[in-house]
């Protein structure tokens, strides 16, 4: 499973496939992708198929997830989860909201999805410098995970702050021994402090990246 391990196990995770069965979609969630193009609306019927599993998976009823005005999914009361695809994949994450778990980040890239002239829009010139330390073979996949660290960062960071991010906002380390990768906030962002350390988890599998963490709801630079 592309998210085993990467996540607690009271949080539930679903993975869909390309070529696997899409549930139905909620009046409610149908209306967010009536005009979009077939593949926007398979990618987005993906992800509520994989949150209706994952909410089956904690012994629940599926439920509708609307789409929030700033495009964030609207979890039902109680519960907090992330979605993310790639071309072939799709991710979700589902957990009860708890003083341990106030959001959940997950996303998901194809291991060579990010050029590497794009590095200088994504990284800080100290994720750069480490790159080119790496062997050659893997400079690009870790580019890759730098950048799906940042979206997941950011997703689960929104939930909390609402606020949008740059790329520069975070710097991100990998630890591609452990898989864990540390971001530091490089402005204060209550309610986080600049400086204050958040932790997450990243594999490289079937030749995507993925990335996942959670933040609890009270002191959320204290994760290391
Ligand atoms: C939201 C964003 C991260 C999505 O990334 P993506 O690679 O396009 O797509 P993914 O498949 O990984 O994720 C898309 C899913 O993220 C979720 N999502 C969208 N906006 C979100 C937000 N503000 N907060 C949390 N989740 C969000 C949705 O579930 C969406 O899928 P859906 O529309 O089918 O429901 C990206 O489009 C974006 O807006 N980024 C902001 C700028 C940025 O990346 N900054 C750098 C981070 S420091």
């Amino acid at each position: 499973m592309l998210l085993t391990g990467l996540l607690a196990s009271d949080i539930a995770t679903c993975e869909w496939h390309v070529g696997m069965p899409l549930a139905p979609l909620y009046d409610v969630e149908a209306r967010s992708v009536r005009s979009a193009v077939d593949c926007r609306r398979q990618e987005f019927q993906a992800g509520r198929t994989c949150a209706r599993h994952a909410f089956m998976a904690l012994g629940l009823q599926p439920q509708p997830i609307p789409v929030g005005p700033d495009r964030a999914p609207i979890w039902p009361p109680g519960f907090t989860g992330s979605i993310s695809h790639s071309k072939t994949y799709c991710v979700a994450a589902v957990g009860r909201c708890s003083p341990h778990l106030a959001s959940i980040g997950v996303d998901i890239e194809c291991d060579d999805a990010v050029e590497p002239a794009l590095a200088s829009e994504i990284c800080l010139p100290q994720e750069r410098d480490w790159i080119e330390r790496q062997p050659p073979i893997d400079q690009r996949r870790l580019l890759t995970a730098i950048f799906s660290a940042k979206e997941c960062v950011y997703k689960c960071q929104y939930g909390l702050t609402g606020t949008l991010l740059g790329f520069e906002a975070l710097s991100i380390e990998l630890n591609p021994d452990s898989g864990v990768f540390s971001a530091v906030f490089q402005r204060p962002l209550p309610p986080f402090s600049n400086a204050g350390r958040l932790v997450g988890r990243f594999r490289f599998v079937h030749g995507h990246v993925v990335t996942a963490m959670i933040l609890p709801l009270s002191n959320p630079t204290l994760l290391v």
